[in-house]
């Protein structure tokens, strides 16, 4: 059985992921949200890898309230980034395979196709810059270790969709 650990799983990409976890039989999953792992607290997410050797890290956890954020910006860049720092450099340490999920939000929303991977960043808000800041190598050493580019992840959140 390959060990998962998701965080922030009853947020809608969670639970799309809890929904479907029955399918993979060789996966166990280790669902957990704030209340079992807080990963802004660096300590809790050290203790909790020491007695759950996870292989994959799925990081669901986000503040993903986008207009709120306009006055939160120190709480969505603790968790965007500061949390995502923590998970990188464990993840590192540990060899944990880490997987982290972008957003639209780091791009300005002027294109008039899909963006690519490599298009250049503009967030516009403070969420956008909030999640670019947890993921563009060069914000921290730990995470120009973890990944090399930015990691993009499009999530069908159809309930119809496998
Ligand atoms: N949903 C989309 O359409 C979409 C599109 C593009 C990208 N994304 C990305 O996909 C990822 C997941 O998004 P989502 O829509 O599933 O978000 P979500 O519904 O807001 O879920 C995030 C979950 O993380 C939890 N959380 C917040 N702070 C935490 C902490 N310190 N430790 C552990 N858990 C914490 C939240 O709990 P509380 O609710 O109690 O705060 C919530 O359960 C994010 O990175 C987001 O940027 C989502």
């Amino acid at each position: 059985m390959i060990p998962i650990l998701i965080t922030g799983a009853n947020g809608q990409l969670g639970s799309e992921i809890r929904r479907k976890a029955g399918n993979y039989p060789g996966m166990s999953f280790h669902f957990t949200d704030i209340e079992e792992l807080d990963i802004c607290d660096a300590k809790a997410v050290s203790d909790y890898l020491d007695s759950n050797p996870v292989k994959f890290i799925v990081n669901c956890a986000a503040y993903t309230a986008v207009d709120q954020a306009e006055n939160e910006a120190e709480k969505a860049m603790a968790i965007n980034a500061g949390a995502a720092d923590i998970l990188a450099g464990e993840s590192d340490r540990r060899k944990i395979q880490l997987i982290h999920i972008s957003t639209d939000y780091v791009f300005d929303g002027e294109n008039n196709r899909p963006y690519r991977e490599n298009d250049p960043v503009s967030p516009q808000t403070i969420y956008g810059k909030t999640k670019l800041a947890g993921e563009w190598p060069g914000s921290t050493p730990e995470l120009m270790k973890a990944w090399s580019r930015r990691p993009i992840i499009s999530i069908p959140l159809n309930k119809d969709r496998d």
